[in-house]
């Protein structure tokens, strides 16, 4: 394995049941990437774009192929052991936000650091720190209910964040936001790419976020299409 590499995926297919036959999403994938990538997965609905980041997540398995993410190979760990990965190592962003609507904005970003047993003193430091980086100190108080969708994505940020996770996936995460919400996020998640030198991978079909990528894989019918960086004056900042 590539030593700077944190996701390396080879001959990967992916193939879903459908009565008698079946129905493949993903065929003959072959992608590394290497640790600080601002990278997305780009391509028309139905593309895989979900499936590919569902199995790098460990929330599936390839059919037939690899993906190794941080060096573990996640069709092969068992269920305790994805959990594992997931807890300490991967930031999940997801269009509809997930956030606990019962629960202050406080305890939503806590939770990943309850699973992983860190003390309330710590916690607190880490929680405030995490909205310190998404600008939403002030609304520490408030419940989801009561924030806009910029706001509720920004805190769904900050829960992936809080445990600095070394790969961050996020799933059309502006796919609920206008466009200043977009490029908000969009510019916060650059910095922590930036400054903590957090991986991320993007499956989005959003112009807005395609303009700020280092490097856009296109997905066509679930294959790579194209596969190509983007000069770092070329993005959008
Ligand atoms: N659990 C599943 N069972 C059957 N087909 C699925 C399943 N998940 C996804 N698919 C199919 O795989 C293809 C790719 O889906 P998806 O990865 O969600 O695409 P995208 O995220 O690019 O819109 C689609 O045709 C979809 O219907
Ligand atoms: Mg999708």
């Amino acid at each position: 394995m590539d030593n700077n590499a944190i996701i390396q995926i080879s001959e990967l297919t992916k193939s879903f049941p459908m009565g008698k036959s079946a129905f493949t999403a993903l065929r003959d994938i072959n992608l590394t990437l290497g640790n600080g990538e601002f990278t997305g997965l780009i391509g028309p609905s139905g593309s895989g774009k979900t499936t590919l980041l569902n199995i790098v997540g460990s929330l599936d398995s390839p059919t037939s192929g690899e993906a190794r993410v941080l060096n573990q190979s996640v069709g092969r760990l068992t269920a305790r052991e994805a959990a594992q990965l997931r807890k300490k190592s991967l930031g999940f962003i997801f269009q509809s936000y997930n956030l606990l609507a019962v629960h202050t904005v406080f305890e939503n970003v806590e939770f990943p650091l309850l699973l992983l047993k860190i003390g309330a003193a710590e916690r607190k430091k880490m929680v405030m720190d995490a909205l310190e980086w998404v600008g939403l100190t002030d609304k520490v108080r408030s419940k989801p209910p009561q924030l806009s969708g910029g706001e509720c994505q920004r805190v769904a940020i900050a829960r992936a964040m809080v445990k600095r996770p070394s790969l961050v996936l996020a799933d059309e995460p502006t796919a609920n936001l206008d466009a200043a919400n977009s490029h908000h996020i969009l510019q916060t998640m650059v910095k922590l790419n930036e400054e903590l030198k957090t991986t991320f991978l993007f499956a989005t079909h959003d112009e807005k976020v395609i303009g700020y990528l280092r490097r856009k894989i296109f997905l066509l019918d679930g294959k790579v299409a194209k596969d190509e960086w983007v000069k770092a004056d070329q993005t959008v900042k």
